[in-house]
């Protein structure tokens, strides 16, 4: 780990205009800069950088971040590479920490194990290119198969002789210990005796995106109903499957460049597409995609394009991975391939043209695709035609970040059409589910806290009519939060009264987590409070150079539309924009007022729905003195805050 006081240098002497100004163009604008964006194609400049904020934004691709972000984003570093890169830059010299005695074992064992697999993979290349057995048994079945040697080498493949322990013998006499060759799965264990693994089989090695081997998959050569298939590293140190996409380090560079990575099943069909000339392309290994895989994609690109056998096992899997793509807010295509073929054995029969063609014919929206297939399976039945509505109004509902929002509304619009729908009424319907799905976390972070030990499911569900004025304000209740996340940041150390800051003020009111619907901002507001516990006055500085970035990326955006947030201020509390720094108490209030007012909201909501169903005359007057004390808080916050507010 790199010492905070290094870190501490680095940000100190970070200049973003200097930094961004060696990857792009910049002219001043006012006090901004302007440039054309690096991450996407344009012609007409709409990347800004703000000096004073440390922040720049494109808005033609709504890429935006901090000087650390932007050199992780666009040298595709790591945090910690972008830190030692901008320390490299600005002549820091940087100091690590000690680490405990568990992490240094275990970076240990990982170093080893790259060392090793390094090793293993030259033996086993070797091997194929120039043993005897090699040559006759695989170097000819690949050639038998297509490949040629120059993809052979360049994806670095081998093979394990048939003998039960060339491997280890070579492995051993270079040192390498017991333990370390059973961990990496290139040995086993049998009867007291190390045997190689993958005896008589082709090694694929996996590279992690730096180029390192960190595992191998080993295919049998000669037909074998008792043996499996395909032989993979299992977990350990450094192979951790979930996160690895077959041939990306091949494949990153070319993602970028053609904005699409293709996603395949099998090893084979990786190399022999990138035989074909097409490279941007990985591999899943056959199991359905993670959200760490469709990270890892999306840091190169939001375009997937998924080429599986057309056949149905093909498709089920491939239909698996959509709902997190959605999530992850991925344009997810989809290419099946004809006839009983898979994309290695379709490239080598149809050739690399005829193969480009064919995909860039036959890509269909994902969502469009599973609408069609689920209507062709539902037919006339209208019971089946009204799941297919239900289905599909989820999978949308998903679509769920805001800078997604027209892209949901063109789904909406094409799928009503197809399903011959309202669209208002189909709208409503995903709608719901957003809601639905709203609640759901909420309760789930309700239980979490209060029920962790408890199985009593916590009733949180709030008006369960599908409007979208309902939609509305759950929108805007999410501008409330980030308000009093951002008053929070940019006031937090101003004086509130004689003896607390507005930081002590807002913590003293938001004692109560529930209030907060955004685990995201909530993780700030702890963060915060954290760091002003310990005696700091943080700033929005400290979290732009936060480890975690994803927290660095709230905060970013808290800050980057002030205009936006604060015209609808204006119009809710007619506050001039310029008067913020002024009137930070009033501002402070409100925002703190409407969050409280929602929850009381909700309370009464609720309330209301128990008055709905029948009770013992005590159990009702109950309630109704609850609804009345609800109403009066209402009362009062709507007084406080000077406005009435809708609903
Ligand atoms: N796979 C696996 N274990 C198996 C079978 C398959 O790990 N027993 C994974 C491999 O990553 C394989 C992918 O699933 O590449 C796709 O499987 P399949 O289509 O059967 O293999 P291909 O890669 O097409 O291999 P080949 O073309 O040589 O048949
Ligand atoms: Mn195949």
């Amino acid at each position: 780990m790199i010492t905070q006081a290094t870190i501490q240098q680095i940000l100190s002497r970070i200049d973003i205009i200097d930094v961004v100004g060696s990857f792009v163009k910049l002219k001043k604008r006012g006090t901004n800069y302007l440039g054309l964006c690096p991450f996407h194609n344009e012609k007409t400049p709409s990347f800004t950088v703000s000096p004073n904020k440390e922040i720049y934004k494109c808005f033609g691709c709504g890429k935006s971040g901090n000087t650390i972000s932007f050199v992780m984003e666009h040298e595709k570093y790591s945090y910690v590479e972008a830190l030692k890169w901008l320390a490299g830059r600005y002549n820091v010299e940087v100091e690590e920490t000690e680490v405990s005695a568990e992490v240094k074992a275990q970076q240990q064992v990982a170093d080893s194990l790259y060392i090793l697999n390094g090793f293993a993979q030259k033996y086993f290349s070797e091997v194929l290119l120039n043993d005897e057995e090699g040559q006759d048994i695989a170097f000819s079945y690949l050639k038998e198969r297509g490949f040629n040697e120059a993809i052979i080498e360049k994806f670095h493949l081998g093979y394990c002789k048939e003998s039960r322990n060339a491997f280890v013998t070579e492995a051993l006499s270079k040192q390498y210990n017991r333990e370390l060759l059973v961990k990496s799965g290139l040995v086993a264990l049998r009867n007291e005796e190390l045997v190689d693994n993958y005896r008589g089989r082709i090694i694929f090695p996996i590279h992690n995106t730096t180029g390192k081997v960190i595992g191998f998959g080993a295919r049998i050569i000669k037909k074998n109903d008792r043996a499996p298939k395909y032989i993979n590293t299992p977990e350990n140190e450094i192979y951790i499957k979930s996160r690895i996409l077959y041939g990306m380090f091949f494949a990153r560079q070319v993602i970028d460049k053609f904005e699409e990575c293709l996603l395949v099943e099998g090893y084979t069909d990786v190399i022999s597409l990138h035989q074909a000339g097409i490279e941007n392309v990985v591999a899943s290994g056959g199991t359905s995609l993670t959200t760490e895989q469709i990270r890892l994609v999306r840091k190169y690109t939001n375009n997937l394009t998924i080429i599986y056998d057309g056949d149905a096992a093909g498709i089920k899997a491939a239909l698996r991975g959509l709902d997190m793509a959605l999530e992850e807010g991925l344009n997810v295509k989809l290419v099946l391939i004809p006839d009983k073929e898979d994309p290695d054995s379709y490239v080598n029969k149809v050739g690399a043209e005829a193969f480009r063609q064919f995909v860039a014919e036959n890509k269909k929206d994902f969502i469009i695709f599973q609408l069609e297939v689920a209507l062709k399976d539902a037919g006339t039945d209208s019971q089946k035609k009204a799941a297919v509505v239900n289905q599909m109004a989820e999978t949308l509902s998903r679509i769920n970040k805001a800078e997604d929002f027209t892209r949901q509304q063109d789904y909406i619009r094409q799928c009503s059409e197809l399903l011959q729908i309202e669209e208002s009424g189909f709208t409503n319907l995903v709608n719901k589910f957003i809601r639905e799905k709203v609640n759901k976390l909420e309760s789930k972070q309700f239980s979490e806290q209060a029920y962790s030990h408890n199985e009593m499911p916590p009733p949180m569900d709030f008006d369960g009519s599908a409007s979208d004025e309902g939609f509305q304000l759950l929108l805007k209740d999410e501008l409330q939060e980030r308000a009093v996340v951002r008053a929070l940041i940019e006031f937090g150390s101003m004086q509130w009264d004689d003896n607390n800051k507005v930081a002590d003020h807002i913590f003293s009111e938001c004692v109560e987590d529930d209030l907060f619907d955004n685990k995201k901002l909530l993780e700030v507001i702890n963060t915060y409070k954290l760091w002003y516990d310990a005696g700091l006055e943080p700033t929005a500085k400290n979290f732009f150079y936060h480890e975690n970035q994803e927290l660095s990326a709230v905060v970013v955006s808290l800050l980057e539309f002030p205009y936006e947030l604060s015209d609808k201020w204006k119009d809710k509390f007619e506050m001039a924009v310029s008067s913020r720094e002024e009137s930070y108490k009033q501002e402070v209030i409100s925002t703190l007022g409407y969050l409280k007012l929602r929850k009381i909201k909700r309370m009464i909501d609720e309330n209301q729905k128990d008055l709905g169903v029948p009770h013992s005359p005590e159990e009702q007057l109950n309630l109704l003195a609850t609804h009345k004390a609800l109403k009066d808080m209402e009362r009062e916050l709507l007084r406080h805050l000077g406005t009435v507010i809708v609903r």
